[in-house]
């Protein structure tokens, strides 16, 4: 397994609409791997494809805290079938926008569908941190950030930021 480089805001290609995988091969799953472990060393929760510049709909997810055993989840191709309509509030972060956190209120429970590493057809109900990760991973393949559901003026703010940021490391 390899480390990969995250792409951080205002890259475009974390508003671009992702592309379904045709098929579960050996490519596929190292990607998953190599993203698993940059995930992990980031440390991170939820890793989207397009997070690394690989721009499939595929996503990781681990949420168990540090010390406990770990329980990756690979979701190829996911999709939200249905959603609660009790929603639920968490303060998110993303890779992709290192050191900003804000409250995003999403449906507490959703179900989806997915493919998983095997290339099998699987379907989850998830509720709680899960439920809030998918979605928010689930939204990077559809070219959507967290900071899309915060007010117009806290998100001009951080985009602002991280543009000033990308002019200086040019
Ligand atoms: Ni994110």
């Amino acid at each position: 397994m390899s480390k990969l480089d995250v792409i951080l805001i205002p890259d475009r290609r974390l508003r671009q609409v992702c592309e379904p995988v045709t098929k579960v091969d050996g490519a596929v799953r190292r990607t998953l791997d190599d993203m698993l472990e940059t995930m992990y060393a980031a440390p991170g929760i939820g890793l989207a494809a397009p997070q690394v510049g690989v721009m499939k709909r595929m996503l990781v997810i681990d949420i168990t805290r540090e010390g406990e055993p770990k329980q990756p989840y690979f979701f190829i191709n996911p999709k939200v079938v249905w959603a609660s309509e009790e929603v639920s509030t968490y303060q998110e972060g993303c890779l992709s926008i290192p050191e900003y956190y804000e409250d995003v209120e999403r449906p507490a429970r959703v179900r989806v569908e997915y493919v998983d590493h095997d290339g099998s057809e699987q379907e989850i109900v998830a509720e709680g941190l899960l439920s809030t990760c998918l979605q928010h991973e689930i939204d990077h393949l559809n070219g959507v950030l967290f900071i899309d559901y915060i007010s117009r003026l806290k998100r001009e703010r951080v985009m602002k930021k991280f543009i000033k940021r990308a002019k200086s490391v040019a």
